[in-house]
C-alpha cells in the first residue's frame, strides 16, 4: 500500500507536518517512477505504465485530445450525463457522499451536481495536488452550499475516507472509461476494493467505452492533428526531465491499433532507428522498429462489463447509452 496523505480540511492544523510528509511522498513517487521505467524498458517486449502520461503537460494534452473530432468518448458521456442527470440524481439520492475517483478538472461532475442540491458532500480524489486544489476551489465557489473535500491519493491503492464521509451513504463516480486502462483482472480488483470503501447500500457510477467498429476506435487514438501522438511522446519527455534520460521523442513513431482478440486499443512508441538511450545510469538499446507498449484501453460490450462486475461485490442497476451507442454509463449497487 502506498502512503496516503489526507489533506481534507479536517487536517488543516497539521500543515507543517504535512509539508514534510508531502516531500517524503514526492521522493517515494520519484523512486517508484524510476523503478517502473527501468523494469518496463528491461522487459521483453518493452512497456511503460500509462499512469505516467499525466504530468502537467500530459494532462493539458489529454484535455486537448478530448476536444478532437475523432475522440468521441467524452462527448458521448457528457451527452449521457446531461440527458439523464435527473434520473442519476434520483438513484444517488439525497444526503449521499459523492466520491469521484481521479477527479482531474472535475468537469463532468458539474453536470450532476446541478441536479443534486441535497448532497452531503463531494469528495474529489486525485493524485495531483495542484489539479485538486484548483478544481475544488472553483467548485466551492460555484456550489457554495456543498461541502467540497479534496483528497490527494492514488485511488488504485486502498485509501482512507475523510472523516466527513465515514457516516452515511456513499456513491462513487468513475467516468471517462478510465476503467478501460486497467487490465480486466485489475479492473475487477479495483471494483472489489471500491465496493468495500463505499460499504453496503452504496453505489457506483462507472463510464465504460463500448466495443464498436475498429475504424472508429483507431481514428479516436490516431487523431489527424497529432495530439494523441504528442501525448504519447510526452511520456519520453517526462522521463527525460524527471529521470535524467536522453530520449529523442522524434525518433519514435506513435501507433495505436485495435486488437480485436483482446478487445482493446494498444498504443505504442516505435523506434524509427537502431539507438541506445540512457535513463540515469542505466542504458537501453532499441532495434529499428522495436516498440514500447505505452497503453491499453479496453472496450466492453454491456454483457462483458456485467460479467466483469459479477464477483466484485456489486450488482448491476441501471445502464445508460448515448444516441450513437458508442459509450455506456453503469450504475452498480454494493451488495
Ligand atoms: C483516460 N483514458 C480513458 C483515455 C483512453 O481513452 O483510454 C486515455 C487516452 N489515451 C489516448 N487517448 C486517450
Amino acid at each position: 500500500m502506498t502512503d496516503v496523505i489526507d489533506r481534507s480540511p479536517d487536517f488543516a492544523p497539521l500543515a507543517p507536518a504535512l509539508a514534510v510528509a508531502r516531500t517524503r511522498a514526492d521522493d517515494a513517487a520519484h523512486t517508484l517512477f524510476y523503478s517502473d521505467v527501468v523494469a518496463g524498458l528491461s522487459a521483453t517486449p518493452k512497456a511503460l505504465p500509462c499512469k505516467y502520461f499525466y504530468d502537467e503537460r500530459g494532462s493539458q494534452l489529454f484535455e486537448a485530445i478530448v476536444r478532437t473530432p475523432e475522440y468521441y468518448p467524452t462527448r458521448a458521456e457528457i451527452e449521457i450525463l446531461t440527458i439523464n442527470a435527473q434520473e442519476i440524481a434520483a438513484l444517488v439520492g439525497p444526503f449521499a457522499h459523492l466520491i469521484e475517483f481521479g477527479s482531474g478538472s472535475s468537469h463532468k461532475i458539474r453536470l450532476l451536481l446541478k441536479s443534486m442540491p441535497e448532497l452531503a458532500s463531494y469528495i474529489a480524489v486525485d493524485i495531483s495536488q495542484d489539479y485538486l486544489t484548483k478544481a475544488t476551489k472553483m467548485l466551492s465557489r460555484e456550489f457554495p452550499d456543498l461541502p467540497v473535500v479534496p483528497l490527494c491519493a492514488d485511488f488504485t491503492q486502498p485509501f482512507a475516507l475523510p472523516r466527513v464521509a465515514r457516516q452515511g451513504r456513499r456513491v462513487g463516480f468513475f467516468p471517462g472509461s478510465t476503467i478501460g486502462n486497467f487490465a480486466p483482472e485489475e479492473a475487477a480488483s479495483f471494483l472489489e476494493q471500491t465496493a468495500r470503501l463505499l460499504g453496503s447500500g452504496g453505489g457506483m457510477l462507472v463510464g465504460v467505452d463500448l466495443k464498436k467498429d475498429s475504424i472508429v476506435l483507431e481514428a479516436a487514438y490516431n487523431d489527424r492533428a497529432g495530439i494523441t501522438a504528442a501525448f504519447n511522446r510526452n511520456l519520453l519527455q517526462r522521463i527525460n526531465r524527471e529521470l535524467s534520460a536522453n530520449f529523442d521523442p522524434e525518433a519514435f513513431n506513435h501507433r495505436a491499433i485495435y486488437n480485436a482478440g483482446e478487445g482493446r486499443i494498444e498504443m505504442y512508441l516505435g523506434s524509427r532507428v537502431e539507438q541506445s538511450v540512457h535513463v540515469g545510469d542505466r542504458s537501453f538499446t532499441f532495434g529499428r522498429g522495436e516498440s514500447i507498449h505505452t497503453e491499453n484501453s479496453y472496450k466492453y460490450s454491456l454483457a462483458e462489463f456485467h460479467a466483469l462486475t459479477h464477483s466484485t461485490g456489486f450488482t448491476h442497476g441501471q445502464v445508460w447509452i448515448d444516441r450513437r451507442r458508442l459509450f455506456s454509463l453503469h450504475y452498480l449497487v454494493v451488495r
